[in-house]
């Protein structure tokens, strides 16, 4: 079990906790990628213990290493091309739940698997809600387009980098095979329309932006006292 040494730590565990008691018998689930959702895997390893059965589908080698350690059975998207839920972190969630995520660079299988669940389930301590998005914002990109394709990002209007990697020399390569490009954004005026406008880039494999999640979305806000739990019905646009 993670050692809870912080509040923020202890935020994160309540919010994964919480999740993962939404999950129930016979569901195929989408395990997102990161700290927060490392709680949900920990917490379901304990409840599959106890007799529940579950497939789950991970968004990123990390997270099926990790959930093969805590016996969480695996599938993938071609066997069960719909998922009952998917849970995830975020980076940044604003009060209409669109959000910036894939500080991690797993954004790309973090959208498909979302899109494809009935019900996407947010996870994230309070650090998370921005009254606006702003800052990186990150985007996957084939290595043979990135060039041309900073050059149009750069037309958005932000100052595109790409990502380097530690320990390792050269830039981050993702679990898909390509590179990460962070955007430095200011504010983020129209994130459907960015996003919308990154995706039309040739060469762009997908951005870290999600503001198609709405109606479907629960954010689950962590607190190391008690959870606060916000539905489609709590978005402000
Ligand atoms: C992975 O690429 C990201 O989208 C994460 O889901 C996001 O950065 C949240 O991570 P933490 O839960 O570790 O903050």
């Amino acid at each position: 079990m993670a050692d809870i040494t912080d509040t923020a730590a202890a935020a994160k565990r309540a919010a994964g906790y919480m999740a993962a008691g939404m999950v129930e018998d016979g569901m195929v689930i989408g395990l997102g990628t990161g700290s927060t959702v490392y709680h949900t895997i920990e917490c379901l390893s304990g409840r599959i213990r106890d007799g529940l059965s579950v497939y789950g589908i991970p968004t990123s080698y990390q997270t099926a290493m990790r959930a093969r350690e805590y016996g969480i059975p695996l599938t993938t998207l071609d066997d069960n091309p719909v998922l009952d839920l998917a849970i995830d972190g975020a980076d940044q969630v604003d009060p209409g739940f669109r959000m910036i995520k894939g500080r991690g660079a797993a954004l790309t299988r973090e959208k498909c698997v979302a899109a494809a669940a009935f019900r996407f389930i947010v996870v994230v301590d309070e650090s998370k809600m921005v009254p606006k998005l702003s800052g990186t914002v990150p985007v996957e990109t084939l290595p043979f387009a990135t060039k041309p394709a900073m050059a149009q990002l750069r037309g958005l209007g932000c100052r595109p980098f790409i990502r380097e990697a530690v320990k390792k020399d050269g830039p981050v390569i993702t679990d898909n095979g390509n590179f990460i490009v962070d955007c430095q954004f200011n504010e983020i005026g129209d994130p459907a329309a960015i996003e919308a406008a990154i995706a039309a880039i040739p060469g762009v494999v997908e951005s870290g932006l999600f503001t198609r999640f709405l109606g479907n979305t629960t954010v689950i806000v962590g607190d190391d006292k008690k959870c606060g739990v916000f539905n489609s019905a709590d978005i402000i646009t």
